[in-house]
């Protein structure tokens, strides 16, 4: 909790935050082995195509599931399956499911609205409508509650499990407001849900610290083999996060002449080829333009971008990555929104999605290639911005605090995960609904 959160917390806190109508940064509920995903049952409601499905997930995840409100009942989740509303005048069936029991959602609960890909519905205009809808519900739940929209192709539906464990559950603690595709899919069911990387080897860059190492133990914790990699500089620090997640580590620059063939050597002699790709090392040298030198444009992009290009080329090249393999790039809500001071970065950031949509297209059917756009995390990177600056970045956001690195992480685990094959070509947004660039 940072000090206004326990401040707001308090019981002189709590007065004042209400009075002033100050943010009031509920304590969010992440995702932790052996505790119930969510607390109180699902209301399931609206009768789409996805509808039986979510049902299933539900209930394989332990959660009860209820079709009809009963009074006095807190729910863990709120589910509609808009995905049939077929004219402008059905989206009144919104209204009709989530006005009656939207107060009744627990803290830290979830609304999840399922529909289907605008471009191959019925009513391109109903389902678009959806989105205002659910970001609109996103703003509007108070204590750690999110909205999220999942448009599910037709013959998708079968894919959507790793998906709605991910949003039904802590592990989407910080991801509200967000827009997800599923596309139709073979699914590959892992053995156990919580080891589903289980004999799958993941490559992370800039792991020694910060969210790459969040995202080192995350996926370690999944059963993956990590290939921690990081400058050499960090090497102390990188050695201690691949001995906790049991996994190996490399020591280099993303942006040496010989870096992608080093990290092609390194995967395929040590590990046979490499099934998880994320690109998370990254850099700031902010300047604005006028002040900006021709050496910190040139730093940001040679890391945050055109290592990226480089590595995914060699490894294509070389065959290395494996079958249903998963390409994932950590671009920033600066390369969504733009930000002062930061030409570079968010050049890098939104070339980082420009990567997602255009090599989705090329690995379709062999790998998903998908990125994470954190707001606000707490991280060095973070607590280096200036302390107003750094203040209102934690606040403007519908959950009024910044995220931890293990947010991205868990995203960053669910576009990893072996059944989800179906989610490729995605820019999810781990930032709270941070109100920059929504
Ligand atoms: N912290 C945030 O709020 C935030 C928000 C949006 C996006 N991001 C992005 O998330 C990623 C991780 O950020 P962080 O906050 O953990 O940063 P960080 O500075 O704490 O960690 C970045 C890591 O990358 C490594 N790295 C840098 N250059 C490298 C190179 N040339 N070769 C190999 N490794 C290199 C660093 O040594 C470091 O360990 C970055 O891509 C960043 O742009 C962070």
């Amino acid at each position: 909790m940072d000090r206004y959160q326990s401040f707001a917390r308090s019981g002189l806190g709590r007065f004042v935050v209400g009075r002033l109508g100050l943010p009031d940064p509920y304590p969010l509920r992440r995702h932790s082995p052996g505790k119930p995903p969510l607390d109180g049952p699902v209301l399931l409601g609206g009768g789409g195509r996805s509808a039986d499905a979510a049902a299933g997930v539900a209930r394989s995840m332990g959660l009860d599931v209820v079709t009809s409100a009963a009074d006095g009942v807190k729910y863990g989740a709120l589910v509609f399956d808009a995905s049939g509303i077929d004219s402008v005048e059905r989206l009144r069936e919104l209204h009709g499911f989530f006005h009656p029991v939207i107060r009744s959602l627990a803290p830290c609960g979830r609304v999840v609205v399922l529909g289907t890909p605008p471009d191959q519905a019925a009513s391109q205009v109903a389902q678009r409508a959806l989105e205002g809808f659910t970001r609109s519900v996103g703003k509007e739940l108070k204590r750690g509650g999110t909205a999220q929209l999942v448009y599910v192709a037709p013959g998708g539906e079968g894919a959507v499990e790793s998906t709605l464990r991910f949003l039904l559950s802590g592990r989407s603690a910080y991801v509200s407001g967000q827009v997800v595709r599923i596309g139709p899919a073979d699914v590959e069911v892992p053995g156990s849900w919580d080891r589903p990387l289980a004999g799958k080897v993941a490559l992370v860059t800039g792991a020694a610290r910060g969210i790459g190492a969040a995202i080192a133990e995350v996926l370690g914790r999944d059963g993956a083999t990590v290939v921690c990699l990081d400058v050499p500089a960090q090497g102390d620090e990188l050695s201690a996060v691949a001995n906790r997640v049991g996994g190996t580590s490399l020591q280099l620059d993303v942006t040496a002449p010989d870096a992608p063939t080093r990290i092609v050597e390194h995967l395929v002699t040590r590990h046979g080829g490499v099934d998880v790709v994320v690109h998370n090392a990254g850099i700031t040298r902010d300047r604005t333009l006028g002040k900006m030198d021709a050496g910190r444009w040139d730093a940001v992009v040679a890391v945050n971008l055109a290592s990226q290009e480089r590595v995914n080329e060699a490894l294509l090249a070389a065959d290395a990555l494996r079958p249903n393999g998963r390409v994932v790039g950590v671009s920033s809500i600066a390369g969504i929104a733009g930000n002062v001071g930061q030409t570079n970065y968010a050049t890098t950031k939104a070339g980082v999605i420009g990567m997602v949509d255009s090599l989705s297209r090329r690995l379709a059917g062999r790998a998903t290639v998908n990125a994470v756009a954190p707001g606000f995390i707490e991280t060095r990177m973070t607590a280096a911005v200036p302390l107003v600056i750094r203040e209102a970045g934690r606040r403007m956001n519908s959950l009024s605090q910044g995220g931890l690195p293990v947010d991205v992480a868990e995203t960053i685990a669910w576009f990893a995960h072996p059944a989800s094959a179906g989610v490729t070509g995605n820019v999810v947004r781990v930032c709270g609904q941070s109100l920059l660039g929504a």
